[in-house]
């Protein structure tokens, strides 16, 4: 367990939200490596540190650990912060890229006591795959069954005491059994504005761009209470001041900048407003069933309720009802300070209707 974390990230590991190849080299870069660097969640980092250091005392693996949250919110720094502060190796892989069982086999027999095993978008694992997986983190065993028929023999691996650590933006899609494995199930919530001034200073700070407290704030302010949003509003400022050829950045300029994005005063973005207008001006305001919300939009319906719908909710703009999405007046009160754009509906919105 004193080995330095090495990252093993296989080819097919890639963060569910779409972003540039800059984007994320620079998120590599902007990602907290410690505890102490990593801004607000104060709750979870605290239980976390305790965690951390009765195991290291007592010499043991951590145990299972699930982290849950909206996209961006910092599952993945935290999973890798916590091998750090564990003085363990992580390896990083993601449930869609392990198709069958025999996939695993090779990762967990390699995995060395106290090691993490990082699986992003956990919920997506197959069926199989989970079963498969139940045995490995209980017991710290597995079967595998080659062949078939009578030829068919199990083979028994015995594991070390590795630690599995979760990351999913569904924990609802999580079957009971495989969440009743985890010791610690921690959710992270969207970030206060002041812990995202913090986040933006921070990467100012590590990007060398010199922003004014209020452009700080006013890119906290309209982040979607999202890190990930954050730096990347930030990038964007820094890009349009540079054009601009202001060498400091203040709040108009951010704004501008922020503008320019098409990021309105509440954060939302494009999309945001996309679905929020459709549940309004063609559902009348709703209830509309998420299906027919996406249809509409011609958007995954995955994407909505993973993306989309989680700041929605929490800004309370939207609200859940039984049968289905309704918009909130605030939704209405802020749509309607808004210049208006066309309604940009699926061809087979008339359809859906
Ligand atoms: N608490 C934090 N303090 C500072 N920066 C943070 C924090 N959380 C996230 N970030 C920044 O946001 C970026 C995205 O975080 P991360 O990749 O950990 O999110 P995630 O929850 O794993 O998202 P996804 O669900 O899309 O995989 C990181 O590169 C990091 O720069
Ligand atoms: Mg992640």
């Amino acid at each position: 367990m004193t080995s330095r974390p090495r990252a093993v990230e296989p080819a097919a590991f890639r963060p569910p939200v779409q972003e540039t190849e800059e984007d994320q080299i620079l998120n590599m870069s902007l990602r907290p490596k410690r505890f102490e660097e990593f801004v607000g969640q104060a709750s979870v980092v605290e239980n976390l540190r305790v965690a951390v250091q009765a195991a290291t005392r007592r010499q043991e693996a951590l145990e299972h650990l699930l982290l849950a949250g909206p996209p961006g919110l910092g599952k993945t720094s935290l999973a890798h912060i916590v091998a750090q502060e564990m003085g363990a190796k992580i390896t990083a892989t993601s449930g869609p890229a392990i198709e069958r069982a025999g996939d695993l086999i090779g990762v967990l027999t390699n995995l060395g006591p106290g090691d993490v095993l990082f699986i992003d978008e956990i919920h997506r694992l197959s069926k199989v795959v989970e079963e498969f997986l139940y045995p490995a983190m209980e017991d710290f065993k597995i079967d595998f069954i080659v062949d078939k028929g009578p030829y068919a023999k199990t083979i028994k691996f015995h594991l070390k005491r590795f630690t599995l650590i979760g990351a999913t933006t569904r924990a609802g899609l999580l079957s009971n059994p495989l969440r009743s494995r985890f010791g610690m199930v921690y959710h992270l919530d969207f970030y206060q504005p002041q812990e995202l001034e913090e986040v933006v200073r921070r990467s100012a700070a590590i990007l060398g761009i010199n922003v004014e407290a209020a452009a700080c704030a006013e890119i906290a302010r309209r982040s979607r209470g999202t890190p990930r949003v954050a730096n990347r509003l930030l990038r964007r400022v820094r890009d349009y001041a540079q054009v601009k050829a202001s060498a400091r950045i203040t709040a108009e300029v951010a704004e501008s900048a922020l503008a320019a994005q098409g990021v309105d005063g509440f954060g939302l973005d494009p999309i945001d407003r996309k679905v929020l207008r459709t549940i309004v001006e063609f559902y009348s305001g709703g209830p509309v069933g998420i299906e027919a919300l996406a249809a509409s939009l011609n958007e995954e319906p995955d994407t909505i309720v993973d993306v989309v719908e989680p700041f929605l909710l929490s800004a309370g703009l939207v609200k859940r009802t039984a049968r289905g999405r309704k918009a909130t007046r605030l939704a209405y009160e802020h749509l309607s300070k808004l210049k208006r754009e066309p309604l940009p509906l699926a061809s087979s919105a008339s359809a859906a209707a």
